[in-house]
């Protein structure tokens, strides 16, 4: 029996409905993969914030810091003023554990409703790799003269060969571990012509140890164009923090939305957190309406980071299953409460 030590971060909103319903399809599938998962809560959140005034304490590292994975519900609340839970919470820890990859899986299920007119299952199947700890995101900058009309305001973007070369060569890793054949390097060399230069530089250097693996090259503003047109171009799409922001929004609605996208912020050496890339959603906390897919998404990502693939891969297989089911994917409309989603999970990993 294998032992993994999971810290729930619930947080917020619908998150510690989400997460209930992946913690029961792990708790009542463990044995049978030969694993017992130790789950310890952690009310880390905005409405602990309001209490207590506190974000991320040393003891909150400490335990997260000591456990194998994280899974992250959601953290978000209407009345925390916008930026204090986000940079306080969700960017302090993916420093603090330096989780320099941020890995974003853009799949359409079958049977999912896409936006995009005539796109099937087998044009949408591509991997973000977004670089997860600097770039914009760095906090670098600051104000002069604050407000006055001779205010100034900086917000510098780092990039160093560290976090890009470390990052790129995930995504080439990546691309020959999971049988992807092509890589698309998304930047803006044509303006960011420093930072974005290097990044190619170090792109195309690492590209001559996998010849077998094809290498493309977008502007991101032509990328989030392709994304829409043709996102069977798309295999593994590597790029900087900010841009990798934006286009992996874009991503979750062209794969059927906030109900099924999920994420996981990776330290491939050290503490990750796995986390559904919806929001807190406060208009359907406590309805058992909420979609718990991408949370339980996020959990068989995390299985499969901790080296469980078969695993992993089970509970994807269910919720494959589980969505083409379902009248839609979206909170309310899904024709089974939230609750009955997770079973529906279950019973199909149970059935296999
Ligand atoms: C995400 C989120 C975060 C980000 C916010 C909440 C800080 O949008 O995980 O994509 O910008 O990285
Ligand atoms: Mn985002």
């Amino acid at each position: 029996m294998k032992e993994y030590n999971i810290s729930l971060l619930a947080g917020d909103g619908t998150g510690p409905e989400v997460v209930n319903e992946a913690v029961k399809v792990l708790q009542k599938t463990q044995a049978d993969y030969g694993i017992n998962f130790n789950f310890t809560v952690n009310d880390l959140g905005g409405e602990r914030y309001l209490k207590t005034q506190e974000l991320v304490t040393d003891k909150d590292i400490e335990e997260l810091g000591s456990s194998d994975s994280i899974l992250l519900g959601a953290i978000g609340h209407p009345d925390v003023k916008p930026g204090i839970l986000e940079q306080g919470i969700l960017l302090k820890l993916r420093k603090e554990f330096d989780q320099y990859i941020n890995l974003r899986p853009v799949v359409l299920y079958p049977g999912v409703e896409t936006p995009l007119a005539n796109k099937k299952p087998e044009d949408i199947n591509f991997t973000v790799v977004r670089e997860n700890t600097e770039g914009l995101y760095a906090g670098a900058g600051g104000y002069i003269h604050y407000g006055t009309e001779s205010e100034v305001a900086t917000q510098e973007s780092i990039n160093t060969y560290k976090a890009i070369h470390r990052c790129i060569l995930y995504a080439f890793e990546y691309a020959k571990n999971n049988n992807r054949k092509k890589i698309t390097l998304c930047a803006k060399t044509n303006v960011l012509t420093y930072a974005h230069d290097l990044w190619e530089r170090i792109f195309y250097d690492i590209a001559k140890d996998y010849p077998e693996i094809e290498t493309d090259y977008g502007h991101v503003d032509a990328v989030c164009m392709w994304m829409v047109k043709n996102p069977e171009w798309f295999d593994v799409i590597v790029t900087d923090n900010m841009f990798g922001d934006i286009i992996t929004d874009l991503g979750a609605m062209i794969q059927g939305g906030m109900g099924i996208a999920a994420g996981g912020n990776i330290n491939p050496e050290g503490v990750s957190m796995f986390e559904p890339i919806g929001g807190s959603a406060p208009k359907y906390t406590g309805k058992n309406i909420i979609n718990p897919l991408a949370c339980i998404a996020a959990a068989s990502m995390m299985v499969t980071q901790l080296g469980e693939s078969d695993y992993g891969q089970a509970i994807e297989d269910a919720i494959i299953a589980t969505a083409q089911n379902l009248d839609s994917l979206s909170a309310g409309k899904m024709g089974l409460t939230t609750s009955e989603v997770g079973d529906a999970v279950l019973e199909s990993i149970k059935n296999k």
